[in-house]
């Protein structure tokens, strides 16, 4: 949540501030700011609203200097208004400071402050932190220190361990226009290695434009930033050395080319992204090759009695579907949890439990915190079937994620800039079945001519999700016209569709801002068939095979409450009941879910753009949710 940026070097700050914030609104666009510095002073630039409107104003009333740092904001102290925007600055602003996180004694602090004379003019977290590091500049100066970059440093070095919480940082110093410092602790933060300046910020595609040369920070480090070079420390103030790594050439923001919305050239990149990842994890091979090729070590999935997934949002989607083909094709117990509220009421432990996280982030705090929890419980337990078995499947490689846990399943899926989730679902679905299939072949649960089918079906995928998407995109924007005036609708799905119907729900609820929700089909008669009438719509996912008839008769059971029936079904004399079909193509029910979920991403999508609103960017969310 919240993206900053800091840059020092030759050039004007400004200007790569704004570029960077640009590729990082997809953490925060309520508001946003920068502050510049040079000999003459400190000058500090905030708006509310779009980085648009932050950009016009600096246009407006500049930006000097070469040192710089900037911030995109998630409200989570304080309102979105500008006087809520980073940067904060110190009574005397001379200080300036961007944030990224939560400072959990803020209140302690606050009001430490004030009884010292302090005035906030925010409700922020964040305002704690320059008129901490103010005081420690005054006392310092007065004790004889210059200012330089060291000087701010060991303030700033005196300063954090009077912080609780989560956060990534950034601080200017009036005195000192030559140097910027920073610090990161649970929250993401990278140096990036320009020609004659560095650049730092919360993600790589900020850096992407300047330089592929990156320096990740780790846990408790602080770094000192001048146009010459930089100096790294970790917590225990202890000088650090490490090469810094180079960028992959997937992490920089493509441009929307001629789609009207990143989510829509999203949707559209999926037959790609399927191509990409079965080329390399499916690879053709004789008879007795491996049928998957994962990176992921045997010893991991050897001998497992349980796995238990951790993931929020459409991230827990995916690992719904996953849990469905674990244990239905490899025969393994699988759980699914909410990672948020894992953390706080975690199962027992068993013994040769595998733990996945799954974030397509690779930031999010509740998946993080709960993988973090997981590990450490296991790690106390001096039995040794009880050690911690942990993977994660992301989009990010190199993100918090990709530190935590050893074994990482890569989901290859390329930048997403739309907040909602759309290719990066059908790569964590690949994943699960990637997974499934490797372990259905490990543990002999499936004959091998079983599973050589099903991957020979899978090769099909990326040619039928073209024809899908090309096929229902009109007839999904045509039906958008139907839904202007719906208040509610419901998503119904059994057995491996159930979670595509809670996706479809989601999808509509976090761009279009109407009331969805979905259920398990047979689940309706039990009280959600109550809110049926004309007025509610009832999206209905029913693919041949186990449960087919039971979702066919669940729908008639809806249209006898005069509610309207769209079909997410193949074309055929049994789907004729649904007022509206969107059809899909026979596959083996097992993957069918890979693609009943275009057309709930594209009617959710046409829905919300049909309606005028900012479908990449909707109200109060966030791509990357890394506060609890
Ligand atoms: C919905 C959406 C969110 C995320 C959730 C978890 O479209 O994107 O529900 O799925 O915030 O995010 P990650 O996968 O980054 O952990």
């Amino acid at each position: 949540m919240c993206g900053i940026v800091a840059v020092i070097g030759t050039r004007d700050a400004a200007p790569l501030l704004l570029d960077g914030l640009r590729q990082l609104e997809y953490r925060g666009y309520d508001s946003a700011g920068v502050a510049t510095v040079e000999a003459g002073g400190l000058t500090c630039v905030r708006a509310e609203g779009k980085l648009l409107n932050l950009t016009a104003r600096v246009e407006r009333e500049g930006a000097p200097g070469h040192c710089g740092i900037g911030h995109t904001r998630w409200a989570t102290h304080g309102k979105p208004e500008e006087r809520n925007a980073h940067p904060h600055l110190d009574a005397g602003r001379e200080v300036a400071v961007v944030q990224n996180g939560i400072i959990e004694n803020h209140r302690l602090l606050r009001e430490q402050l004030q009884a010292e004379g302090v005035q906030f003019l925010s409700d922020t977290d964040t305002e704690v932190i320059p008129h901490l590091l103010s005081k420690e500049l005054k006392a310092l100066t007065a004790a004889g220190a210059a200012a330089t970059g060291a000087t701010l440093l060991l303030a700033l070095q005196r300063t954090l361990p009077q912080l609780e919480g989560a956060y990534a940082l950034a601080v200017l110093w009036a005195q000192c226009p030559e140097a910027l410092v920073v610090a990161r602790k649970q929250a993401p933060l990278l140096i990036g290695f320009g020609e004659g300046e560095f650049i730092c910020a919360s993600d790589t595609p900020a850096l992407a434009g300047v330089t592929r040369t990156i320096l990740p920070l780790e846990d408790g480090e602080v770094a000192l930033l001048g146009p010459l070079g930089i100096e790294l420390y970790n917590a225990a103030g202890e000088r650090q050395q490490r090469l810094p790594t180079q960028l992959k050439g997937t992490d920089h923001v493509a441009d929307k080319r001629s789609f009207r919305h990143f989510m829509l050239k999203e949707i559209h990149e999926q037959p790609e992204t399927a191509a990409r990842w079965l080329a390399r994890h499916f690879p053709e091979g004789g008879p007795d090759d491996p049928l998957v090729a994962l990176p992921v070590e045997a010893a991991l999935l050897e001998g497992l009695q349980r796995i238990q997934v951790l993931a929020c949002g459409t991230s827990r989607h995916a690992a719904l579907v996953g849990a469905y083909l674990l244990e239905q094709l490899a025969g393994v117990p699988t759980s699914v949890y909410y990672a948020s509220e894992f953390r706080y009421g975690p199962p027992p432990l068993g013994p040769d439990t595998l733990t996945v996280g799954v974030t397509q982030s690779g930031e999010t705090a509740d998946t993080l915190a709960a993988l973090a929890m997981e590990q450490q419980r296991r790690a106390d337990h001096g039995d040794p079937a009880y050690r911690a078995r942990l993977l994660g499947i992301t989009n990010r490689p190199e993100s918090s994620l990709g530190r935590l846990v050893p074994q990482l399943i890569d989901i290859e899926a390329g930048v997403e800039v739309g907040v909602a989730a759309t290719k990066t679902f059908l790569g964590q679905l690949l994943a699960f079945y990637g997974l499934a299939i490797r372990l259905a072949e490990l543990r002999g649960s499936r004959s091998r001519s079983e599973l050589h089918g099903l991957v020979a079906q899978l090769r099909a995928l990326p040619a039928q999700l073209q024809t899908l998407i090309d096929r229902l995109d009109l007839r999904c924007a045509a039906l958008a016209h139907e839904f202007a005036d719906t208040q509610d609708v419901i998503y119904l799905g059994r057995g491996i569709n159930y979670p595509i119907a809670l996706e479809g729900a989601l999808k509509l609820k976090e761009i279009s801002y109407i009331h969805a929700e979905g259920y398990p089909a047979g689940e309706m008669k039990h009280g959600p068939i109550a809110l049926l009438d004309a007025r509610v719509p009832v999206v209905s996912v029913a693919m041949p095979g186990r449960v087919f008839d039971k979702v066919l008769s669940n729908a008639q059971e809806a249209k006898a409450r005069d509610a309207r029936l769209i079909g997410v079904a193949p074309e055929g004399p049994d789907t004729e009941i649904f007022d509206v079909l969107l059809p899909v193509p026979v596959v083996d029910e097992l993957l069918s879910p890979l693609l009943t979920l275009i057309p709930m991403q594209l009617l959710s999508y046409h829905i919300a753009a049909h309606r005028g609103l900012d479908v990449d960017q909707p109200r109060n969310l966030a791509k990357s949710v890394t506060v609890e």
